[in-house]
């Protein structure tokens, strides 16, 4: 029996929800959840006034004499305290067994074997810990306590979902999912916050990390490469709260974002040629704007024989290409030892004969380094920098580079900037949540003190004031503006040639090319 097959016979217990709400989740857990609600209906001021939560809904149909849960509240007369009364001894129980099972757990693909092996094990530790039990009660608590240990309790069938990107645990019963970027609430939940805090235990001892109040704050990795923030009270005021970015297993193409209309077919043409002709790119743009979606797209077009070193703080890029080594940056252990940055691994990836090397984000002390590398022969690199618009994703950077204490005039830095990057791609989250590439923009030389930039491609607000005044709620198309790039001889020493045709603008375009800024702002 698979995990998934464990979990709906679990379902098929006595404590299903009513059969007027289907369950939310294939998860066990829900049910053993709403056994607890429905025991307790004469604790409500301790709850948060949700209307029409599941814990609601089970508590009116508890109430009502002929649903299933009044049923079994009438089973269970005595056990009337909040909680799972046995908490701290699954608790107990489910870390002498991850003490027992070590790593032969976490290594292992979860087979027939291994949970025979986990369950017997649970059955030995919950023996010896000699806490009065019936029998229905020992066997509910070996099944409950080997789902968690093999799976990830009520989180489960949310990980599964490919349509989430995101799980958000605020507190044990408050699970909100990002779906297509949006947020929803949902049914999900945990029994109480002991069981949430065995699910963290679980995810972090998977990676060798401890979480307890000495050091409350962990990320980790689930196997499948997801990321894992758990943070714990007393850090988290109310309990503790977990945050899951999930490590998309088919990571959107740019066939798919020419899809989305995050770009045209036309601009993803001419970024291919760019990539290709060895241009160094930056990504630019706010929190979740797809800046590393479109890095991990952008990046699709280097050609498969050349020799890729990416370098991340969590490792989110997918190359398709075969020459890929993947470097990943270490934080510090508990004592404050042992960190290894990003800058630490461009430095290194420099004696790693790399054709290209693709930095996730620079945020830190390594943009010298990567201003430096790329200015020093290693041409074609591609990375992505938080910032409001091209123009501020230069000032970024420039601050980046002071901020790292480097003695170098403002003047020699911005040089370093115009000489290395030739071309900047701008992202833009729009009010209804779709995603846009609103600048393909090039990087000119220096004019007097200030770095000349290009717009190659605009998609333009309705009122060309739109950029600067926070959220967008509409985008023109994006278009090309006109202008011949200045890189065009650097791509075909490199083997790349662009037709003509392409560059030919029709009557519409010239229109348009005539508003086209060849702009020069003040830094
Ligand atoms: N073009 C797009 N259209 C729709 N959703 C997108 C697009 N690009 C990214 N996303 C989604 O937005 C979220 C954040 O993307 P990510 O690339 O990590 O952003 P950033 O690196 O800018 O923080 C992800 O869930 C991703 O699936
Ligand atoms: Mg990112």
């Amino acid at each position: 029996m698979n995990l998934r097959e464990r979990l709906f016979n679990a379902q098929g217990e006595p404590v299903a929800p009513p059969p007027s709400e289907p369950p939310p989740s294939v998860n066990g857990h829900i049910p053993a959840g709403a056994e607890e609600q429905a025991r307790e209906p004469a604790a409500p001021e301790s709850r948060q006034p949700e209307k029409a939560s599941l814990a609601e809904r089970l508590r009116e149909s508890a109430a009502a004499p002929s649903a299933p849960g009044g049923a079994l509240r009438e089973q269970r007369p005595t056990e009337s305290h909040r909680g799972d009364p046995f908490a701290s001894l699954k608790t107990r129980v489910h870390r002498a067994c991850i003490d027992k099972l070590g790593s032969q757990l976490f290594g292992a693909a979860i087979d027939d074997d291994l949970t025979e092996v986990v369950r017997q094990t649970v059955e030995e530790e919950l023996t010896a810990d000699r806490t009065p039990l019936t029998r229905d009660e020992h066997s509910r608590l070996v099944r409950e306590i080997t789902d968690d240990i093999l799976g990830y309790g009520p989180l489960e069938p949310m990980l599964e979902d490919d349509s989430i990107t995101e799980v958000m645990v605020n507190a044990f019963d408050r699970i909100y999912v990002e779906r297509a970027g949006k947020l929803e609430p949902t049914q999900v939940a945990f029994l109480d916050n002991a069981h949430l805090m065995r699910i963290i235990d679980k995810i972090v001892s998977q990676v060798g990390r401890r979480i307890d109040e000495a050091s409350p704050m962990v990320d980790a990795r689930l196997p499948d490469g997801s990321r894992v923030n758990a943070i714990i009270p007393p850090l988290s005021l109310k309990g503790p709260t977990l945050t899951i970015r999930k490590f998309s297993r088919d990571p959107y193409s740019m066939h798919d974002l020419i899809g989305f209309g995050t770009l045209s077919q036309r601009s993803a043409d001419f970024l291919a040629a760019c990539v290709r002709g060895q241009l160094n790119v930056l990504i630019t743009g706010g929190t979740g704007t797809g800046k590393t979606t479109m890095l991990n797209a952008v990046s699709s077009f280097i050609p498969n024989e050349e020799r890729i070193v990416t370098i991340e703080d969590a490792a989110e890029l997918q190359m398709q290409q075969e020459h890929v080594v993947t470097l990943e940056s270490r934080p510090p252990n508990i004592e404050g030892k042992g960190e290894i940055r990003i800058r630490e691994l461009v430095r290194n990836a420099l004696r790693m004969r790399p054709d290209r090397i693709v930095v996730g984000e620079v945020r830190g002390n390594e943009t010298l380094d990567m201003l430096q590398a790329m200015n020093t022969g290693h041409e074609g690199s591609l990375t992505t920098i938080h910032a409001n618009s091209p123009r501020d994703g230069l000032a970024r950077l420039e601050t980046l580079v002071l901020t790292a204490g480097v003695d170098l005039p403002l003047r020699a830095i911005r040089e370093q900037i115009s000489s290395a990057f030739d071309l900047i791609l701008h992202l833009t989250r729009l009010v209804d949540g779709s995603r846009r590439v609103s600048h393909i923009t090039e990087v000119l030389r220096m004019e007097s003190d200030v770095i000349t930039l290009q717009d190659l491609f605009l998609a333009r607000p309705p009122d060309e004031s739109g950029f600067e005044t926070g959220p967008v709620s509409l985008l023109g198309e994006l278009e090309y503006c006109g202008l011949k790039p200045h890189f065009l001889d650097k791509l075909s020493a490199n083997g790349v040639n662009l037709p003509p045709e392409f560059f030919a603008v029709d009557e519409s375009d010239l229109a348009r090319a005539s508003v086209a800024r060849f702009r020069r702002l003040g830094a």
